[in-house]
């Protein structure tokens, strides 16, 4: 059976990587230097390893395209496209929108389209079917179902196999076969009672973590302020054997899904009538940490940050993965920037970044941690500046949270 995955990102080329196991797949992506790096059998994610990428290039199960006309003879269609905020910070379905339509002018046959892009409750019945039907030339009876991505890149406790999936169909055979497609590589499927319920999961999964990152965020200020340690007292709450589970403060969230997902579930309670405001003063609050940190540093001192050079380690938005999409480390430097340091950063992970390249760890000021990475030895980091502040935690003998 020829599978064909749209978009071979974090979530897209993870799918391809375990379905080419079963399955002929082919990569669709719209950008054609991914392509071309794919098909020399080059990874550009972590946890999928060039050398696995290429087994199956070799073995003719895994071939990426830029050309739409490559999938026609799928029978599966899966999409994992971005799902990010507008300007305005609206749900931004245009990449679903343009793999609809691919799908739509491409697909002659009735197949079985399944979404993972994350999006709110009703994007699979009201906005990817309809489209479909909209760019096909003639009336065709796609299947259409839902399985939410659980991947967590860099991981390697969870991944595709033992993470349990959910999934649910727009009709009863198209759950079927979503079922027997994600079953050859994963060993726990839970089925649904409509693709709302798996949207809306999804939305709340992120959104839990999002709300108690801020929690724990607003917790660390007030621990600050009332002068006892705030990783002492979340590990005394720790203790408690239910009821609580441990989150630790940061500068903030980032990558594509828990600054992002929230907002889709707020966008659609105030559609229907729901003010969300807890889901919103929660991402408030985690953007607010960066000029908190950014205050807290200039009050060690002499209140001033004015012409010091200030390092910044770490700019991934978590430790070891060089995935930069809405890191906290941005609003760090711009708030850093913003009082007259002289900002640079260090990061061998990601390594060049909005034009500018990873500097060395030492010789600063001061020095700021956002991400530790395991790479990272900590010694370097406290003899990088003769003050270090760090979010992390991970840095013992550092000023911090
Ligand atoms: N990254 C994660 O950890 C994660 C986890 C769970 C769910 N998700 C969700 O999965 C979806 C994809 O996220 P991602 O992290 O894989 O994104 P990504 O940016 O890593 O990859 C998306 C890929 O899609 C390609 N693309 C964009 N528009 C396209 C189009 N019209 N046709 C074909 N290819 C197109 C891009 O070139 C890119 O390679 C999002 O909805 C995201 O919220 C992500």
């Amino acid at each position: 059976m020829k599978v064909g995955i749209i978009g071979q990102g974090y979530v897209g080329l993870t799918i391809s990587a375990f379905a080419a196991e079963y399955f002929d797949v082919v990569g669709f992506d719209s950008n054609p230097k991914i392509v071309e790096q794919l098909n020399l059998g080059v990874s550009h994610i972590e946890g999928i390893e060039s050398s696995l990428l290429a087994k199956w290039i070799r073995a003719g199960r895994y071939k990426a395209t830029t050309r739409g006309s490559d999938l026609s003879e799928c029978e599966i269609l899966v999409i994992a496209v971005p799902t990010p905020l507008t300007g305005d910070r609206k749900p931004d379905l245009s990449y679903i929108d343009s793999a609809c339509k691919t799908i739509g002018q491409n697909l002659s046959k009735p197949v079985l389209v399944i979404n993972e892009s994350t999006s709110f409750p009703g994007t699979l019945r009201n906005f990817i079917k309809p489209t479909i039907e909209k760019y096909s030339p003639a009336p065709i009876q796609h299947m259409y179902a839902i399985s939410p991505e659980r991947v967590d890149p860099g991981r390697s406790d969870f991944n595709q196999r033992n993470t349990p999936r959910l999934y649910s169909g727009l009709t009863l055979e198209a759950a079927k076969r979503t079922r027997d497609f994600y079953s050859r590589f994963c060993d726990k499927l839970v089925e649904v009672s409509s693709p709302e319920v798996a949207e809306a999961a999804k939305l709340f999964e992120n959104t839990f973590r999002q709300v108690n990152i801020a929690l724990v965020n607003e917790f660390a200020q007030i621990a600050h302020a009332l002068g006892i340690g705030v990783y002492e007292t979340l590990d005394a709450a720790n203790t408690k054997p239910y009821g609580f589970m441990k989150f630790t403060p940061s500068a903030g969230v980032g990558g594509h899904c828990i600054p992002v997902d929230p907002t889709y579930l707020a966008a659609v309670a105030e559609e229907h009538g729901v003010p969300a405001t807890f889901i919103r003063r929660a991402n408030e609050v985690n953007l607010e940490m960066s000029e908190y940190i950014v205050k807290r540093v200039a009050e060690d001192n002499d209140g001033s940050l004015k012409g010091k050079s200030v390092l910044v380690v770490g700019v991934a938005y978590k430790p070891n993965v060089a995935d930069v999409r809405e890191t906290a480390a941005e609003l760090v430097i711009e708030h850093l920037r913003s009082q007259g340091a002289v900002v640079s950063w260090h990061d061998d992970v990601v390594g060049n970044w909005k034009g500018e390249s990873s500097a060395p760890l030492q010789g600063a000021d001061l020095a700021v941690v956002v991400t530790k990475h395991d790479s990272v030895d900590e010694k370097k980091i406290l003899a990088s500046a003769p003050y270090v502040f760090d979010t992390t935690g991970r840095v013992k003998g550092a000023k911090g949270l």
